[in-house]
């Protein structure tokens, strides 16, 4: 898969692929890559390696949570490329999510609209696979992203990540705590400085890096604010941003609820990218996410501000090649802008 390459996947199996319901396409494509063995990944240039929360990344580019929400196929995205993989959302109890059809495909737009809500097995079927991929040739860093169950009443959703955090917590490279899925009835309230309190103020003693997944949709005081509590409550990082509702403010028509990814998220994103950067100093480290269909898009949510990037929605559009394209043009890009580090580029473009 990952020597597929861009007009191959573009030409043969893109058009395949597209011939079939998404949901089905996503787990055909998922469980091959689940059977492929591990493949050599030629080493990083020096340029895209970083150093955050301590912790070594050998390139920026991430996998987002939702493609491997259970973490079946860990060792094919070190395979393609990756340097890390945010796995999830994982919800402490089995669940189905909601009722099918509940992926879209926006072509003209290089877009998806999904209301999965959630779909997981569970953490005790995903906390496994983890450990061995742990104990195999898994070397890229692992994020692990939790959410409640839909059935759990808002009282009993702070213990749910409570549930998680213990189980899963020693597993993760870091967490990402999501409260921004627009798909789980009620989760979007906890974006608020009381509900965050709540939510952090119980965790205590040794624990991975923590960090919050934000909606785009929030307006710019309120992301203010949580970045202000976010300080204070010593999170480690957000991820910016989830899936958006909005639709004409981005330039799409569609009548399906649900959230809406890929390019016509970007600029969105980079905005809200931007304003957690200048909130927050730079003290906190971001996760830039939303729209990010090649190394240019890449690098301007790095420069608004991100020290990490992820995709998902690219991965659909432009094939399993993209990673290591991407890596290519990105240490191109770097050279040719004088930045001799993604550190160097990182928040780059608040500074001009
Ligand atoms: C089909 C689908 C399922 C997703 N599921 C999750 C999820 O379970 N948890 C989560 O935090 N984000 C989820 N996301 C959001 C992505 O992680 C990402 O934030 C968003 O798609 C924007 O990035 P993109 O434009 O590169 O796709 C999902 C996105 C898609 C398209």
């Amino acid at each position: 898969m990952p020597l597929i390459p861009a007009p191959l996947y573009r030409g043969l199996l893109r058009p395949i692929l597209f011939s079939l319901d998404p949901e089905v396409a996503h787990h055909l494509t998922l469980s091959m890559l689940s059977m492929m063995p591990p493949l050599p990944v030629a080493p990083d240039p020096p340029e895209l390696h970083s150093s955050l929360w301590g912790m070594e990344f050998s390139n920026p580019i991430g996998l987002a949570a939702g493609m491997d929400k259970d973490a079946i196929a860990i060792g094919a995205w070190q395979s393609l490329g990756f340097g890390f993989a945010e796995l999830g959302t994982i919800t402490p109890r089995p669940q189905p999510g909601n009722p099918k059809p509940r992926v879209f495909r926006l072509p003209e737009h290089h877009a998806l609209i999904n209301r999965l809500g959630f779909p997981s097995e569970g953490m005790e079927a995903v906390a496994p696979r983890i450990e061995r991929a742990r104990r195999g040739a898994t070397r890229i860093r692992l994020a692990l992203n939790f959410g409640p169950n839909k059935d759990t009443p808002a009282e009993q959703v702070a213990a749910d990540y409570t549930v998680l955090m213990t189980r899963l917590a020693p597993l993760a490279d870091f967490i990402v705590i999501n409260v921004s899925s627009p798909n789980t009835p009620g989760l979007r309230n906890w974006q608020s400085p009381e509900r965050m309190r709540e939510l952090f103020g119980g965790v205590s003693g040794a624990h991975p890096p923590m960090l919050l997944k934000v909606a785009p949709d929030l307006d710019e005081p309120t992301l203010d604010l949580l970045c202000d509590t976010a300080i204070e409550l010593r999170l480690d990082g957000m991820v910016v941003c989830n899936t958006t509702v909005k639709r004409e403010e981005v330039g799409v028509t569609s009548t399906e609820t649900g959230g809406l990814s890929g390019s016509p998220l970007r600029d969105l994103a980079r905005t809200r990218i931007a304003t957690v950067y200048r909130r927050t100093q730079g003290k906190l480290p971001i996760i830039g996410v939303g729209g990010i269909m090649n190394a240019e898009d890449a690098l301007g949510h790095i420069k608004a501000g991100a020290s990490l990037i992820e995709l998902y929605t690219g991965l659909i559009y432009e094939g399993p090649g993209l990673i290591t394209s991407m890596k290519k043009s990105l240490t191109n890009l770097l050279r040719r802008e004088g930045f001799r580090s993604i550190s160097e580029a990182v928040g780059s473009a608040a500074r001009t």
